[in-house]
């Protein structure tokens, strides 16, 4: 048996983790043979194949990224593109594909297993966990930790020239690394992609915190939206799965803030520092163990699902389950974070 693996999508802490823990128990406990692909699902698409073995695999488990490498390529996008995938995993005798990845490059492999029969199992990732079907994915952690120490720091640098410091987290669809991290910080406002925000409200805010002599730290996921305006863009491109590159919604707040309190707003971007180095030991824990129930599906062909965490217990479920809708934060979660804004 000869198992392919890749990483595709945005990478994120924790994916080494995953490869370690799928080849490991591969080869010492059912004699697999892998193949690994370069870049998501442009190594099928074009042969691109890396050596993976055990050696291969030895210390990366606290290194970040992915040494399989990633894209962002849609074979679907690309002319007779799952028609290659197939032809190319028959040419390099792969009998299985483990497909680690977020929304789009799991809902590439549901497509390639329903419609062309190419078999796949899924590990779900994003540092964003907007992924359905999975209590948390990994790298989700990291991001939160990275963006709380962010936040630990600015709380004094802001403190000390009483200014606002606004700080813009990733989080396209889903505010789940604003709404953790902003807690976990003790931030004075946090906004979210779920809920539009009234920038009067906002500012209210920011002037109650310096009434108590206090500076105020605003956190805003970089997909948030004002209530009368849209999603701030980096630039009008598009990704091969369509999405636009976002960045600019903190700047354009502290500039609001500035211009409508008096008060001097800075901003910080944290930007891909939450997607880079070494992953937390929560996963580590979770990638580990999604790997080793990644190749337990493997082996008794359980083809079209993917493994996912629910509470304390790693699950199989339909990789469309996952895909088919984005895991968005609950009204009720956002409000119970109300008690500590302004
Ligand atoms: O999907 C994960 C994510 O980190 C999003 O939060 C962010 O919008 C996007 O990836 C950035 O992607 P890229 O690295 O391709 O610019």
């Amino acid at each position: 048996m000869r198992v392919g693996v890749l990483t595709g999508g945005g990478d994120c802490p924790g994916l080494n983790a995953v490869i370690r823990g799928i080849v490991r128990k591969g080869v010492q406990e059912y004699g697999y043979e892998f193949t690994g692909f370069r870049d998501g699902w442009r190594g099928p698409l074009e042969g691109d194949t890396v050596r993976l073995d055990i050696p291969a695999v030895r210390g990366i488990l606290p290194r970040g990224g992915t040494i399989l490498g990633s894209s962002r390529t849609n074979p679907l996008k690309t002319d007779g593109g799952a028609r290659r995938v197939k032809e190319n995993l028959a040419e390099l005798a792969v009998d299985a594909l483990v497909v680690i990845g977020g929304e789009d490059t799991l809902g590439v492999a549901t497509t390639l297993w329903e419609q062309y029969g190419v078999p796949c199992v899924g590990v779900p990732k994003t540092i964003d966990n907007d992924l359905s079907a999975t209590d948390y994915t990994f790298g989700f952690d990291t991001a939160v930790n990275i963006a709380t120490e962010a936040i630990d720091r600015l709380h004094t640098t802001a403190e000390s020239h009483m200014r606002v410091l606004v700080v813009e987290v990733m989080g396209r669809h889903a505010g789940w690394i604003a709404l953790h991290s902003g807690l976990a910080g003790g931030a004075n406002v946090i906004l979210i992609p779920e809920q539009r925000f009234d920038l009067d409200q906002v500012c209210a805010w920011v002037e109650s915190r310096f009434r108590i002599r206090y500076a105020p730290i605003v956190v805003v996921a970089e997909g948030a939206m004002p209530r009368d305006g849209d999603m701030v863009l980096k630039d009008g491109t598009l990704d091969s799965f369509g999405h636009v590159r976002l960045s600019g919604i903190g700047e354009w707040l502290a500039n609001q803030i500035e211009k409508r309190t008096g008060k001097e707003a800075r901003t910080t971007v944290l930007g891909h520092v939450q997607r880079g180095g070494t992953p937390s030991a929560f996963d580590r824990w979770l990638a580990t163990r999604f790997g080793l129930h990644a190749i337990d599906a493997v082996r008794d062909g359980d083809f079209g699902t993917m493994v996912a965490l629910r509470g304390t217990g790693i699950v199989r479920v339909p990789i469309g389950d996952a895909t088919a809708r984005i895991k968005t934060v609950d009204p009720s979660l956002y409000q119970e974070a109300g008690v500590f804004f302004g």
